[in-house]
């Protein structure tokens, strides 16, 4: 039987923490790895949410480290399921950051991840599939399957050829 449909809102998944100094490069900036640590987490929980079965990180497809985030910085990670497939789902990440004084919060970087979902043995298993809400969610859902083709001929699983929402960004 068909697994029931869920909507990306949930699998949200919130992590806030601080930049402490080991955390840190020489000009007090959150070291990159730190970054993907703490987004890999948040990816794996929302994942998880969706699946409701262990999920292991299959690629990170995209990360754009658009501004340093500052030692001492409140950094809140929201990350949701924008795009499930047979067993895969894409976890898009969005980072912020937060001005101690106003509270307001800034859009510091994003990254998308790919779970697998799997059982005890680690062999994949089927997930349940998304249906977006929001404007910002159908964007992201729309885009999911040229993300998976690209990410799957970076990995030498499928050739260019096959890449049929590849090509057709390029027809
Ligand atoms: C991820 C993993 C389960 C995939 O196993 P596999 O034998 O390649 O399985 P399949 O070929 O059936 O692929 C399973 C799904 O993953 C997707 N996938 C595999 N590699 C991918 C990649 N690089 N990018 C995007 N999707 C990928 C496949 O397209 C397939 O998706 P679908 O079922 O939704 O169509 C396996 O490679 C694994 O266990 N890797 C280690 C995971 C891990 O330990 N992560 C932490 C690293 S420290």
């Amino acid at each position: 039987m068909p697994l029931t449909p869920k909507h990306p809102s949930e699998s949200l998944t919130v992590l806030t923490d601080l930049v402490l100094p080991s955390e840190t490069n020489h000009i007090n900036n959150l070291f990159g790895g730190e970054l993907l640590a703490r987004m890999d987490r948040a990816a794996s929980i929302s994942a998880q949410r969706h699946s409701r079965n262990i999920s292991v990180t299959a690629s990170v497809n995209h990360v754009a480290f658009t501004k340093a985030i500052l030692l001492g910085s409140v950094v809140t990670i929201e990350a949701k399921v924008s795009r499930a497939f047979k067993s895969s789902m894409e976890v898009y990440i969005d980072v912020w950051v937060e001005d101690r004084i106003s509270g307001v919060k800034t859009k510091a970087n994003e990254a998308i991840y790919t779970f697998v979902a799997v059982d005890g043995t680690g062999k994949p298993v089927e997930v349940a599939q998304i249906i977006p809400e929001t404007e910002l969610e159908k964007e992201r859902y729309e885009g999911a399957l040229r993300r998976k083709q690209l990410s799957l001929v970076l990995a030498g699983k499928m050739k260019p050829g096959e890449a049929t929402e590849l090509k057709a960004l390029f027809v």
